[in-house]
């Protein structure tokens, strides 16, 4: 018989980007309804760079909530050239950072005060490494004579490579893998490398950019590669090696700035995304291994207790608005065929 509902331990969202201001009210709700916690990303502007930053964007981010909500918001510090490994310590000591993320200058959104080599960080490394604190790594190269659908897998030899050879005991986490070079490389290394995935590079191959003309809502980055590549981050997630686990990269943009000459890279994947990936287990013969992915694994890495509640997914056909909260969402206007009916 197939089976006609899941109930999951809550789960959490390894990597999401919540925005500020009116952005920041419309979208949060969708990742708190489901998500016990997330890890917030820091490329606001200015991008959240000191204690105090961090401090205030996390109250706004309460304070976007209804009131009562039981979401926690894991704050991220932006590593730029000059971080200072004292702030970066003080922070995570202190319980206000989670982890550093690490943006190649340039290489996405609101990253051009990133860093522009991996050399101007490794005080900041060492400390990270001693003190026990994460660091999530945007892992593409920025060097513009390397072609954009390779820029993860250069990432790896050039960059990814040297960082955990010289930072054994670093957890490192590899976001939003996208190609089977950053799969294999993730699986082959030690316990504290890991990586988040997203739903739609489980999703979309390249052609979905160009299907029937240019799909500015399938563009994220890394950018969706080849078919080879999704196919190979699919069978990463549903491994069940505990090294792979949830992480959204939701990263809702006006729709104006979607559909424009010179669109933004980002995919609105929080109000759907349980349903989504869950899709995706089910076509890979792995419901049984859904929880572990989206609700322990990650928790397991960061060494955070596991979530109490439960959501439950049932069968039931969901059809996906055109707008949630003014933004086109991921899956807009097709129909999913598992949808939450219960959380608590
Ligand atoms: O597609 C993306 N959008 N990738 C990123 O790395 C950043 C994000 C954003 O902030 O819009
Ligand atoms: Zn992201």
């Amino acid at each position: 018989m197939e089976t006609q509902a899941i109930t999951i331990r809550r789960p959490d969202d390894w990597h999401v980007h919540l925005r500020d201001g009116d952005m920041l009210r419309a979208v949060a709700p969708y990742t708190a309804r489901r998500f016990a916690r997330a890890i917030v990303m820091p490329n606001l502007v200015p991008p959240v760079t000191s204690v105090a930053a961090a401090e205030a964007y996390r109250d706004r981010i309460v304070a976007a909530l209804p009131e009562g909500t039981a979401f926690q918001p894991l704050m991220t510090c932006y590593l730029t050239d000059d971080a200072d490994p004292e702030e970066v310590a003080r922070g995570f000591e202190a319980g206000v950072w989670a982890a550093c993320k690490l943006y190649p200058a340039g290489a996405t959104t609101n990253s051009a005060s990133g860093v522009t080599d991996v050399r101007n960080i490794r005080p900041v490394l060492e400390r990270m490494q001693r003190i026990g604190m994460p660091l999530l790594v945007h892992g593409e190269v920025t060097d513009p004579a390397v072609d954009v659908f390779d820029r993860e897998a250069v990432f790896i030899e050039r960059v990814g490579a040297g960082l955990v050879r010289d930072f054994p005991e670093l957890k490192i986490v590899m976001e939003h893998i996208t190609t089977a070079d950053a799969a294999e490389f993730v699986a082959a290394g030690g316990p504290l490398l890991g990586a988040t995935i997203t739903p739609q590079h489980l999703h979309l191959n390249r052609n979905a950019l160009f299907a029937g003309g240019l799909r500015p809502h399938a563009y994220c980055l890394p950018v969706v590669k080849r078919e080879r590549h999704r196919l190979a981050v699919r069978a990463a997630a549903v491994s069940g090696s505990p090294k792979f686990f949830l992480g959204t990269d939701s990263a809702p943009h006006a729709v104006e700035a979607k559909e424009s000459g010179c669109g933004c890279a980002g995919i609105f994947n929080a109000p759907f995304a349980l349903e989504s990936y869950l899709q995706v287990f089910e076509e890979e013969g792995a419901i049984d291994r859904f929880e572990a992915f989206a609700s322990e694994n990650g928790a397991r890495f960061y060494g955070l207790p596991l979530n109490q509640g439960t959501v439950t997914l049932a069968r039931e056909a969901v059809d996906v608005p055109e707008r949630v909260a003014g933004v086109v969402p991921f899956h807009a206007g097709e129909r999913l065929a598992w949808r939450v009916v219960e959380t608590d």
